[in-house]
């Protein structure tokens, strides 16, 4: 596996700069995003296709062939280094804030006090800390997300995603001036943050199928967002109630996703011009997870019988059978917010069902720190 590393770097270098050159738009539009996805496809050239081509190997291992000192050196390691980060992102704990340090991600325009009530951090320990991951302020998401596309797809916890993150580029002020249009029950709503040319639509997509929908249409229209975050649950949990329905419906939409990552395919697919280029940027993919229901805290009977732990653990589940996540193995990065709302607890919401500000804060900087993590790579 090792010595597919190399292989794929010339792999990755000569079929994917080649087209993405080509499109060189997308260079200037937003650097971070496109190194990131070049490693990845020269990453994922080397693991998962070289394997299946050992003559190809065999062939590249003459003697004569490229000498792996003309190699960058570190890239197998520090790859490494960057999925052990990577599954290290949510070594957060929460506390009761303490009033004196409220600046900044704390303060909260809707409180009393002007603070949030609760504060997150990562945890401390060594291989955390090594990891170096920081709350990141409006300047650091300008340029992180500048000239980006930005999907959120889901229900009412993606809108609240949304909200911390528009909260975060637009600032509190910014943010309450559009939570109107926001919350219209049941809708879309899309907007540009003109500052740093960063488009983002939210999409209401309560059910999985509307998730495999929307990718649909992405292949339809040949146009690919940077960045999609996604997630839906809680609506098939209380309309459909049925887990091995719901696991069917995750197939479905995983093997959509993989269909659209052209490097799932063989190679030949990969260098069919820029539209497929655009979506192997996008391998900034993440699945938002449902979040700890209270039953005795959900506001309708109907909500308290179905919405159970029981039903909750299997539909957790069935996200796991269905390889859906890249924990195991599958397209895309689980933003686990069962487990953040848990840490927050009950004194976090007033539905058993939608949490404070804080929960979704935390996993908006959990999914920037995660790009962050992929970008690091080629600096
Ligand atoms: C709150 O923070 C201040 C300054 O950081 C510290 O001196 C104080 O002991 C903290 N209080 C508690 C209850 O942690
Ligand atoms: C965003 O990118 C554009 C063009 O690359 C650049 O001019 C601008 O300064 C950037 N803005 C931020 C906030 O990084
Ligand atoms: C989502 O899917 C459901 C069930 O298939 C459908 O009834 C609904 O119209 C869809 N909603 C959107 C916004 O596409
Ligand atoms: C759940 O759905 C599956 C597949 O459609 C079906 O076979 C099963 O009977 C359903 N279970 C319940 C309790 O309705």
């Amino acid at each position: 596996m090792f010595e597919a590393v190399p292989f794929g770097l010339l792999a990755a270098g000569t079929v994917l700069f080649v087209p993405m050159g080509m499109a060189g738009w997308h260079l200037s539009r937003n650097k971070m995003l496109f190194f990131s996805c070049a490693l990845f496809i020269t990453l994922a050239v080397g693991v998962h296709l070289t394997p299946f081509f050992p003559s190809i190997s065999n062939f590249l291992y003459k003697p004569s062939s490229i000498s792996v000192s003309s190699l960058p050196t570190g890239t197998t390691s520090s790859s490494m280094i960057r999925d052990s980060c990577t599954f290290s992102l949510h070594s957060v704990v929460m506390y009761k804030s303490n009033y004196s340090e409220c600046v900044d991600d704390a303060i909260d325009s809707n409180s009393d006090s002007g603070c949030k009530r609760m504060s997150w951090k990562w945890t401390q320990s060594g291989s955390v800390a090594e990891c170096g991951f920081q709350k990141l302020k409006k300047p650091d998401v300008s340029v992180l997300l500048n000239g980006s596309w930005v999907i959120v797809a889901g229900d009412s916890q993606a809108r609240l995603m949304v909200v911390s993150l528009l909260e975060l580029v637009m600032g509190p002020e910014g943010m309450k001036k559009i939570r109107g249009d926001l919350f219209k029950r049941h809708s879309d709503y899309s907007t540009t943050v003109d500052e740093i040319g960063m488009k983002l639509d939210f999409m209401w997509a309560p059910y999985v199928r509307n998730l495999t929908n929307l990718m649909l249409e992405f292949k339809e229209n040949k146009d690919y967002p940077d960045v999609i975050l996604m997630g839906a649950g809680l609506w098939d949990m209380l309309h459909v109630n049925n887990a091995t329905e719901y696991g069917i419906s995750l197939s479905a939409l995983k093997d959509l996703v993989l269909a659209l990552l052209p490097v799932f395919r063989n190679t030949d697919s990969i260098d069919k011009g820029a539209s497929e280029s655009a979506w192997i940027r996008s391998r900034h993919l993440f699945w938002l997870g449902i979040p700890a229901l209270i039953s005795s805290m959900l506001n309708t009977v109907e909500k308290r019988e179905k919405m159970n732990d029981v039903m909750c653990n299997a539909y957790d589940d069935e996200v796991s059978r269905t390889k859906l996540l890249r924990q195991s193995g599958g397209p895309l990065l689980k933003l686990d917010i069962r487990w953040l709302t848990e840490l927050c607890g009950p004194q976090c919401t007033v539905d058993g069902m939608h949490y404070d500000g804080i929960v979704y804060d935390a996993a908006v900087q959990i999914m920037l720190n995660a790009l962050l993590l992929e970008s690091n790579q080629t600096r």
